[in-house]
């Protein structure tokens, strides 16, 4: 595999990614944290999209332009809610890494950057958010060899912390 898979602290907006992955609701009607960031940075042009996509359920991901954004497109991927995890979050969680994987395979994406899908308002614990997120990545990852760069996007140093120790496990 020779995908450069990194932890970067800083805003998911101002990346120029072939893809930027948004943590989205499942009406695509945007929001505040990243989905609001994104939104604001791509323009009014990127909720006319996901309004014609019409909706997303948890663990799945669709695509869009990203207008006025550096990123060619924007995947939109919903995480779960947590709810003390007995209701499948765990594996919503991985779906929505697996999926996005997918679909920016349908652009033949060669870099990728994330979100930390659900790690804000819908409550998931970070650490373990962090380690399904890589793990989940790195069992796709031999799928799209042509992927160069796959970049996790943190928003504080506290996440950067926890992607780069975890990292560090699946780094030989
Ligand atoms: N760039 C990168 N990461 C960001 C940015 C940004 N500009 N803004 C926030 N984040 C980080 C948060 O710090 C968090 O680690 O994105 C991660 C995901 O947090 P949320 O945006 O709250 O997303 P999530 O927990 O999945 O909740 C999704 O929130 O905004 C609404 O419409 C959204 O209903 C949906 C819900």
């Amino acid at each position: 595999m020779n995908t450069q898979v990194v932890a970067w602290r800083g805003d998911i907006t101002q990346l120029n990614a072939d893809a930027i992955v948004n943590a989205a609701n499942s009406a695509l009607a945007g929001g505040g944290g990243v989905d609001g960031a994104i939104h604001r940075a791509a323009g009014s042009e990127l909720l006319q999209a996901c309004r014609k996509i019409g909706g997303c359920p948890p663990g799945q991901a669709v695509m869009t332009e990203g207008f006025k954004l550096p990123a060619k497109f924007v995947i939109h991927t919903v995480g779960p809610i947590w709810r003390g995890g007995d209701c499948d979050e765990n594996e919503i969680l991985a779906a929505c890494y697996r999926n996005s994987l997918r679909v920016a395979a349908t652009k033949v994406c060669k870099s990728i950057a994330f979100s930390a899908i659900s790690t804000g308002v819908y409550g998931f614990p970070k650490e373990q958010a962090v380690s399904i997120a890589v793990k989940e990545i790195y069992q796709q990852l031999p799928q799209y060899p042509y992927i160069e760069q796959l970049v996790f996007c943190c928003f504080d140093e506290g996440m950067l912390a926890l992607y780069d120790a975890e990292l560090a496990k699946y780094s030989a």
